[in-house]
């Protein structure tokens, strides 16, 4: 690999955003991460800074790797001139289709011309979000699951306009990143979300109707099914704002019910029981105990 390919930008630090920039410095890529809050990149830097010291207690990785990584390999910066050696940017950044269409324009006045533009998103097009990059045929959707620095899938799926190059470089971009890929079409949803957010709001649905406490639906979903964490594990990851919007955008597209958030969704919302980032949503974080049982 030159020398030029070895940087690679993430734009948004949030949820998303932070455990790609893990993956990516753990590859070894020089990783420049942006975000127009600088609280974000505080927050990120010290979340990276814990899971790396994590690694290294683990015995996954030496405490010269990790310094290596924290001093040198992840950079965090407000300004996107900071991209200007990247061979691949991944915007993680809101969910929303004129931010990232702009975000993919400044990156696009910033980056070399043969840079590939990746977007994380979940439920928009990645043609439409293209046609806001300038270059619009090395536009394509990489979507990581939550957590990323966890989570070895990652969805690929072309736009109307990516090209085959573009394709080839990002499925072998994305092995070098020691991720497992899938080749999806461009439909919402994917193929992840298309299961889990139908998936997830029936179980809700179940809970609101009195079939079964919280505890016991993630119970039986993990010791009959076999899945590594219950639906309202999940939930409490992914947070109940995403679930809501996801949801709504799945169904406004789709029109199938299974998608329809149920009004628990949009009461926990409103409460702020968003999940892990709140401390409370279907579990209470800091303190045993579940809500709403
Ligand atoms: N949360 C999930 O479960 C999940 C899973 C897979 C994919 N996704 C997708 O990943 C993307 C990010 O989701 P998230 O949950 O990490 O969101 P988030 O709200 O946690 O983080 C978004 C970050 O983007 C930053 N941002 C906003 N505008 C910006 C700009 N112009 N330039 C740079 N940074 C900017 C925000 O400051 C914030 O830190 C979305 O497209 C979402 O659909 C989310």
């Amino acid at each position: 690999m030159s020398e030029k390919s070895k940087y690679v930008g993430v734009l948004g630090c949030g949820t998303m955003g932070v455990g790609i920039a893990i993956v990516s410095a753990r590859a070894g890529f020089n990783t420049i991460v942006i975000d127009t809050q600088q609280s974000a990149l505080d927050q990120a830097a010290a979340f990276a800074d814990k899971f790396f010291a994590k690694s290294v207690k683990k015995g996954k990785m030496s405490a010269q790797q990790k310094d290596e990584i924290m001093g040198e390999k992840l950079t965090w910066s407000m300004n996107y001139d900071a991209l200007d050696k990247c061979s691949f940017v991944i915007e993680a950044v809101f969910e929303d289709l004129e931010v990232k269409q702009k975000v993919f324009s400044q990156a696009n006045e910033s980056c070399p011309k043969e840079t590939i533009f990746a977007t994380n998103t979940s439920t928009l097009s990645i043609t439409s979000i293209a046609a806001g990059s300038g270059r619009p045929e090395q536009v394509i959707g990489m979507h990581f699951c939550l957590p990323a620095q966890v989570m070895k899938l990652v969805e690929v799926t072309r736009g109307l306009q990516t090209s085959d190059d573009t394709f080839n470089r990002t499925v072998e971009f994305g092995e070098t990143l020691g991720q497992v890929l899938v080749n999806t079409k461009e439909r919402p949803g994917f193929i992840l979300n298309h299961f889990i957010v139908a998936f997830n709001n029936d179980c809700i649905r179940a809970y609101e109707n009195g079939l079964a406490s919280v505890e016991d639906i993630d119970k039986a979903v993990k010791h009959g099914l076999g899945y590594p964490m219950g639906p309202f594990e999940l939930l409490d990851y992914i947070g109940m704002d995403t679930q809501l919007r996801v949801s709504l955008a799945l169904f406004n597209q789709i029109h199938d019910h299974s998608f329809y958030p149920p009004p628990l969704v949009k009461r926990m919302v409103d409460a702020g029981f968003l999940g892990r980032k709140t401390g409370r949503g279907f579990y209470k974080y800091g303190e045993s105990g579940m809500f709403g049982t």
